[in-house]
């Protein structure tokens, strides 16, 4: 038994081919919108393979220049750059961060001799990696991480990455005022087009796992609770995104992406900023496993994850899975 449509009303009319169906989709994700991430050690030579996030490895500053020039060529014309220092450059101070000699400080030079303006470089701005605690901040006496003393620290850092010549900084520590902290030291030596890509709304979140094996960055006691975001909330990211852009955050970031794309949507529509979406290792490594047990399409379920950060209200992501999606076409 079938009943009769009106006929004038039917959505189905252009889905009906391939064409028809890009003609009319309303999310278009271009290569622009991508930054690949890169883990860089402190030598000239080096490529390690990073066992939990496959297709990605910590590379020396020759092997990085050789990445990133087959990327440029791809189309990518973003990365965001994290350094994995050796067990010698961790302290309690963290005071290796702002050495101009730490890998992504010197890594920056070289990319920027050889790319120039063709390349976009992002620099994460962070403590943990520098600490010999692991926490994105410094200790007090009693083991608190203290809000106040790591802003100097994380200055320092960014300023070192700019005068390098980083063309954003990035801060993920989540310590309150160190957009502030770091715009007042990069304009007082002058630095005053260096962009700040604030963390706005990262996320005390279970899909960083892969990455703290990567970057060796784990906090050896403790969580990152008392300064990263809780997962339950979103009028708090929105408040978080709102103090940056007043400290003068250049663009905002929301962090992981999949499962915070109403924070993505909610934050669209209070900022006229550049928004920023995180695609993170664990997101990267679940897909990559899926895929690899035969359990997920690669290509579909990449471009669909890209789309939907994309549609939440992103307007660049930054993903592990940029030189794939690129290379295949599946963008
Ligand atoms: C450290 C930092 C982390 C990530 C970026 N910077 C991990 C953390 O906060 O523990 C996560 C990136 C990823 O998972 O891809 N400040
Ligand atoms: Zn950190």
């Amino acid at each position: 038994m079938s009943i009769t449509l009106p006929g004038r009303k039917r959505p189905r009319r252009t889905r009906r081919t391939a064409a028809l169906r890009d003609l009319v989709a309303e999310t278009r994700v271009s290569a622009n919108a991508l930054v690949m991430p890169h883990f860089v050690l402190p030598d000239e030579h080096g490529e390690q393979p990073i066992a939990s996030m496959p297709g990605i490895s910590r590379l020396g500053r020759a092997e990085l220049l050789t990445q990133i020039e087959s990327d440029l060529a791809l189309g990518i014309r973003t990365v965001l750059l994290f350094g994995v220092p050796g067990p010698e450059s961790k302290g309690p101070d963290a005071a290796a961060a702002a050495d101009p000699q730490a890998p992504v400080a010197r890594a920056v030079r070289q990319i920027k001799a050889a790319f120039g303006d063709d390349l976009t470089v992002v620099t994460d701005v962070c403590l943990c990696a520098y600490t010999d605690h692991g926490h994105c901040g410094l200790l007090t006496a009693d083991g608190h991480v203290d809000n106040d003393s790591s802003l100097a620290p994380l200055a320092a850092m960014a300023a070192s990455h700019a005068e390098a010549g980083a063309d954003l900084v990035a801060p993920s520590d989540m310590m309150d005022g160190r957009v502030a902290a770091i715009r007042d030291a990069l304009d007082k030596r002058g630095l005053t087009e260096t962009a700040i890509l604030a963390y706005s709304a990262k996320f005390a979140s279970a899909y960083y796992g892969p990455f703290r094996d990567a970057a060796a960055s784990a906090p050896g006691q403790g969580d990152r609770c008392s300064y990263q975001m809780d997962p339950r909330n979103v009028e708090e990211a929105i408040r978080e995104a709102l103090l940056d852009e007043e400290e003068g955050a250049d663009l905002l970031m929301v962090k992981p992406a999949l499962a915070y794309l109403d924070v993505i949507a909610r934050l669209r529509a209070v900022t006229r900023l550049p928004l920023v979406a995180y695609n993170v290792s664990g997101e990267y490594s679940a897909v990559k496993a899926a895929a690899a047990a035969g359990w997920l399409d690669e290509r579909q379920i990449v471009t669909e994850n890209l789309h939907a950060i994309c549609r939440a209200g992103a307007d660049i992501v930054i993903t592990y899975h940029a030189r794939d999606a690129i290379a295949g076409g599946w963008i």
